[in-house]
């Protein structure tokens, strides 16, 4: 028998790294050990008191059984009083809170509850791929608006066609933003809000993932500005070191989580509740929030100057652990040449994370993705090799 993907799996563009993944591979083969930026996901342990948590979860929950699938009261008011100390927005945990299974599953399955075939989804470019992924899943036709230097990164929303916004159900955001480390503001918030009420446009706001992780003032929720037609994600994989964990939540209009609610009952079985006890306790506890900030910024301020003595035009990231480094000439053959064996810098081109938007611009083209992962002393021995690109051919 045959056996083939479906046309919307095989229509996925193929696996754009594989040309750099090769490299890495070589450089271990010569025995050299890379200094990776490439992926973000962090190297620091979860704390030890959330893994005591998780622990002291298991004997709690020693019968199994299948979890909740909009995550305990518990789990709801502990994500509710995280939202209203860090932003005070009062959320209900009945209505306006359903836990995920970490924010990825939430950003991919969304579109499947509002879409029908051939609405569009407003999706930034570069971007999270299960915002487009998820659209083209459910039916709909992603239409990618880029993210550009000269408006800040954010989603210039009245550049977008009229034709467009008619055929939109959705709009994604994603601030504080991967992989440039910009922030949205109330203001801007405020504008969006209103065009996005105007052309009747849910807005999903992928925000909770980063808005931890910032260098100096707090980022603000899009909550604070308007719930009606807004769903927020919220990820305790970066905030808490907990990728692993799989767990986070989604918060806003109690009419939008609703059918989020009903979706969700038809795809996953919950978080499990021994992992939803580690994130109550995480939720919790600021303390190592802020020394997990403390560390990135420190890696952030050795890398900055490195760059800049390597001839590079520095901008500062305000939040993320990325730093979103415009680059002389093409981003992959600047990637490639960072692959040198006395350079081993692995770092991920933009243009290979970025999808080409209406009028043929990448806007990822001429950047490279740095991401704060290695450990200071890599950092230092990184800040060090890319100092000495001053000058190389
Ligand atoms: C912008 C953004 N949103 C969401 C996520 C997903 O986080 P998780 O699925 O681990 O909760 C990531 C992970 O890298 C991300 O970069």
């Amino acid at each position: 028998m045959k056996i083939e993907p479906s046309e919307k799996l095989a229509s996925l563009p193929p696996y754009a790294f594989a040309e750099i993944g090769k490299k890495v591979e070589e450089l271990r083969a010569l025995g050299v050990h890379p200094i990776d930026f490439g992926v973000g996901d962090p190297s620091e342990p979860t704390p030890d008191f959330v893994i005591q948590s998780l622990a002291d979860g298991g004997k709690k929950h020693a019968s199994s059984g299948y979890p909740s699938y909009i995550g305990s009261r518990r789990y709801r008011e502990a994500a509710a009083g995280y939202m209203r100390r860090r932003f005070g927005v009062s959320l209900d945990p009945e209505r306006e809170i359903c836990a995920t299974v970490g924010s990825k599953e939430a950003v991919f399955n969304l579109p499947e509850g509002f879409i029908n075939p051939g609405d569009f989804v407003i999706c930034p470019s570069p971007g999270y791929p299960p915002m487009k992924t998820g659209t083209v899943f459910a039916g709909g036709v992603p239409f990618f608006v880029p993210l550009l230097a000269e408006n800040d990164f954010l989603i210039d929303y009245e550049s977008i066609p009229e034709s467009v916004a008619n055929r939109a159900k959705i709009l994604w955001l994603n601030y504080p933003n991967s992989p440039t480390g910009a922030i949205a503001g109330r203001e801007y918030y405020k504008g969006l809000v209103e065009w996005a009420h105007r052309n009747e446009i849910l807005i999903a706001a992928d925000e909770g993932c980063y808005i931890d992780i910032y260098f100096d003032e707090p980022p603000p929720s899009i909550l604070e500005v308007s719930r009606e037609g807004i769903i927020a994600f919220y990820s305790l994989s970066k905030r808490n070191n907990m990728t692993g964990y799989r767990v986070g939540f989604v918060c806003g209009d109690e009419r939008v989580i609703d059918v989020f609610k009903s979706l969700k009952t038809n795809i996953d079985s919950g978080v499990p509740d021994f992992v939803q006890e580690a994130a109550i306790s995480a939720l919790a506890d600021e303390e190592h929030v802020e020394n997990m900030r403390r560390l990135y910024r420190d890696k952030r301020d050795i890398l900055l100057p490195a760059l800049r003595e390597a001839g590079l035009e520095t901008s500062a990231s305000d939040a993320t652990f990325y730093l979103w480094q415009k680059v002389y000439g093409d981003d992959v053959e600047f990637a490639k040449k960072l692959l040198d064996p006395s350079i081993a810098i692995v770092v991920t081109p933009g243009s290979l994370i970025s999808d080409t938007c209406d009028g043929g611009l990448n806007p990822g083209k001429g950047y490279v993705r740095f991401a704060l992962m290695p450990s200071l002393e890599e950092v230092r021995e990184a800040a060090k090799r890319l100092r000495a690109l001053r000058g190389r051919p």
